[in-house]
């Protein structure tokens, strides 16, 4: 992977392909490999820009990652690598999260939005003091835990044992110092509802039908708020829409930003 040094830490990214931007924000406690077969697909026509986030996969592991600290850090490395003026942004649950900050701190950056199976809503505080005690769990037990109880959630009961269990592995390597920083800025995020108004760009709304986490519901939420916005739900697919319906998920991604370009 390419590293670059962003705001004294590092960012690691894979860059592919040629022609428009799209940058590309994982999950938690995932990493850019999310990305890799929208980007098998999209490359010939995309440049996809796909970074670990701190935290997180082969990116420094820092003890505070908030929102703001990961939006902060995606513009930075857009500017780091010379990327001007504004971006296709598509973001997956946390990458969700991340993104409408992105949008708030540095809106000259969004060009489009494609939020994959994330929700607006910030967290009730009995979920972000879940959230807390978990974080003090995986400092003293490790990440195993977490993986464990969160895979069921994350895919459709049907879902390839290959790639859930390559998705196990990806997030066993997690450092547990990042993981805890991840919990603790999605229970510390605030509500994006207030967001929507601003939001004028072409947003592309995708949601796995089986999405335990972030459900078609909370998916709606977004796309009825949005003023420019559209609603794709994926049937039979979990939270992972971009690894668990790979073609179904590029198709109508690269629809979307066919589109809008
Ligand atoms: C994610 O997939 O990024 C997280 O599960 C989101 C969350 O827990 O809110």
């Amino acid at each position: 992977m390419k590293k670059a040094t962003v705001r004294g830490i590092e960012i690691a990214y894979e860059d592919v392909g040629a022609g428009p931007v799209v940058l590309c924000i994982h999950g938690f406690p995932l990493s850019h490999e999310l990305w890799t077969p929208t980007a098998e697909k999209l490359s010939g026509r995309y440049r996809l820009i796909m970074p670990d986030l701190r935290g997180l996969g082969q990116s420094s592991i820092t003890t505070n990652a908030s929102m703001a600290d990961h939006a902060d850090d995606l513009a930075a490395l857009l500017d780091a690598i010379n990327v001007k003026g504004a971006v296709n942004v598509m973001a997956l649950s946390m990458g969700g999260y991340i993104a409408f900050e992105l949008f708030r701190r540095h809106p000259q950056r969004v060009q489009s939005l494609v939020l994959a199976d994330t929700q607006a809503a910030s967290d009730t505080a009995e979920k972000a003091r879940g959230r807390r005690e978990t974080a003090e769990k995986v400092l003293s037990q490790g990440v195993e835990f977490i993986v464990d109880a969160m895979l069921p959630n994350l895919f459709a009961p049907n879902a390839s044992k290959v790639v859930v269990n390559q998705w196990r592995d990806i997030m066993l390597a997690s450092d547990p110092h990042g993981v805890a920083a991840a919990l603790h800025a999605l229970a510390d995020r605030i509500d994006s509802a207030e967001t929507f108004s601003d939001i004028h760009v072409p947003t592309f709304v995708v949601v796995g039908e089986l999405d335990a986490i972030t459900p078609p519901d909370v998916a709606r939420v977004m796309s009825d708020g949005i003023a420019n916005a559209s609603l794709q739900v994926i049937a039979g697919v979990g939270h992972m829409s971009p690894v668990e319906a790979p073609d179904e998920f590029t198709r109508i991604v690269g629809e979307f930003l066919d589109a809008s370009m």
